[in-house]
């Protein structure tokens, strides 16, 4: 009993912080974050009707036509915020649906263990309803009878909110039977993880949300196409889902317009800083934000830093330089700088951070979440973490380097079943591009404990 308090005391101390006050936020402006309280109080029903709440979910049922819902978001090109940035339109064309097709499952994939993430759980938090209101448009939109909320396990505060929003909506007849009066049926669980960062990848989410092992599947087939329970399903990011409503509302051009000139994507983007900066928290901001004016937002480097590096988007992004801060923050200009925009919160590295003992943390991260089905994942990561360890000791050997290249490069994109292998490679080899000096330095001589097992299985 006692674990329980202590760990919901913790789950609230470590909540997620937007520093934008309510002034600064708009309807127009700000669609995921407008409604927030300056308090950090969860928006409750009553709150949320007052200020729009389900009025995009009656606009869609209304009017009767799924396929326009998909149609608007194509048009709006929103792209999904859970890191791959594929467009949620062109996902929900794929779904099979009519005819004999069973109806399926909207997922919302709240895992958020991505290291340096902490958005999704605002979301969850501070405004339930939001993300209630995107499921049941994906659900209407993708013919599915079911919503699932994959929820990170230690996310207590989140689970205890959106139980008691999914209560609250039940009760006014926005979820269950016949919603407001259109003949839809709909209705959403929260379904805790135990705590994997694979449970995250979307098919290994859907074993694990079966009961299975949490090992990704094979695709094709797309959960689209045979999901849980050889379903049609859908997998969504929180933020993406959040997307919806407004999208809905207000329509693509828009949310196109949210962005300005910054970019070809739209909308706007819940992007956040972590590391020794003077503030760190969230922000939204319109997508194609730069990182310059993220971090000044942040209030800059903590007295005494300099930046060295920075993640765009979480731990399994690409380092990028201080040079790169002018950059807009989109996918395609990210991913052409060799990198990703990921979750879109930013990761500081100073200059007094060895880039070594960096590596040696996030590869040891990386490889305990591996979930061994592939070689060069279960038994390369590893590899690399005591490779790292070595280096940082000073006791790496000539060749180490080249090694590492190797065993990330045999992490590479289509070389594993899932791209977890592919983002554990891309700090590496961004590390390694960038700060290769750092790394010739725990070069020794003298043959040292990394070196004694050929292959060091299961070690980390
Ligand atoms: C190892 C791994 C972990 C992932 N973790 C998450 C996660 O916590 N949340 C998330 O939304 N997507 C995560 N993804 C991406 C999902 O597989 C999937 O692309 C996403 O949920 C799709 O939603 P979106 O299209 O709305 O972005 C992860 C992928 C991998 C390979
Ligand atoms: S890449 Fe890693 S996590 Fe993904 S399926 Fe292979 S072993 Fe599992």
């Amino acid at each position: 009993m006692t674990t329980t308090i202590n760990s919901q005391r913790d789950s609230i101390r470590y909540r997620s912080r937007l520093l934008q006050p309510e002034k600064e936020r708009s309807a127009g402006t700000h669609p995921l974050t407008w409604r927030l309280r300056d308090d950090g109080a969860a928006v409750w029903l009553d709150e949320y009707l007052r200020k729009d709440g389900y009025q995009s979910v009656r606009k869609a049922l209304g009017q009767g036509d799924p396929r326009a819902i998909i149609a608007t978001l194509k048009e709006a090109n929103v792209r999904g915020r859970g890191g791959a940035g594929f467009s949620a339109g062109l996902k929900w064309s794929l779904t099979l649906q009519g005819g004999d097709m069973p109806r399926g499952y909207l997922i919302c994939n709240a895992d958020e263990m991505e290291p340096g993430t902490f958005k999704d759980r605002l979301l969850m938090e501070q405004q339930p309803h939001l993300l209630i209101e995107g499921m049941i448009l994906g659900a209407y939109a993708n013919n599915a009878r079911f919503g699932y909320i994959f929820l990170r396990g230690e996310y207590l505060e989140s689970a205890r909110v959106l139980n008691r929003a999914l209560q609250e909506a039940r009760d006014a007849g926005w979820l269950g039977p016949d919603i407001d009066g259109s003949g839809f049926d709909f209705d959403i669980v929260v379904h805790s993880g135990a705590g994997r960062y694979i449970c995250g990848e979307e098919t290994a989410l859907i074993n694990s949300l079966e009961g299975k092992r949490a090992n990704p599947r094979a695709k094709p087939p797309f959960p689209g196409q045979s999901g849980a329970w050889g379903k049609p399903s859908v997998v969504n990011n929180v933020e993406t889902l959040c997307n919806v409503p407004a999208v809905i509302l207000h329509g693509a051009d828009w949310y196109q317009g949210l962005s300005g000139d910054r970019t070809d994507d739209g909308g706007s983007k819940l992007y956040g800083v972590s590391g020794p900066v003077h503030r760190p928290g969230l922000w939204e901001l319109p997508m194609g934000t730069t990182g310059q004016e993220i971090l000044d937002l942040a209030g800059g480097l903590r007295d005494g830093h300099t930046l060295k590096a920075w993640l765009p988007g979480g731990a399994s992004t690409g380092f990028l330089l201080p040079e790169h801060l002018e950059l807009p923050l989109d996918f395609d200009t990210v991913g052409k700088e060799g990198s990703r925009l990921g979750t879109g919160l930013l990761t500081v590295v100073p200059d007094s951070q060895s880039m070594v003992a960096l590596m040696g943390n996030l590869e040891a991260f990386f490889a305990r979440e591996s979930c061994g089905w592939c070689t060069p994942c279960r038994d390369g990561l590893p590899w690399t973490v005591k490779l790292l360890q070595a280096l940082e000791q000073g006791k790496g050997e000539p060749g180490d380097i080249e090694l590492l290249d190797k065993l990330a490069a045999d992490c590479g994109p289509g070389l594993t079943f899932c791209a977890h292998a592919p983002g554990a490679a891309m700090p590496l080899q961004t590390a390694l591009k960038h700060f290769r000096h750092e790394f010739e330095q725990g070069i020794s001589r003298s043959r040292g404990p990394a070196h004694q097992d050929a292959i060091p299985l299961g070690s980390v």
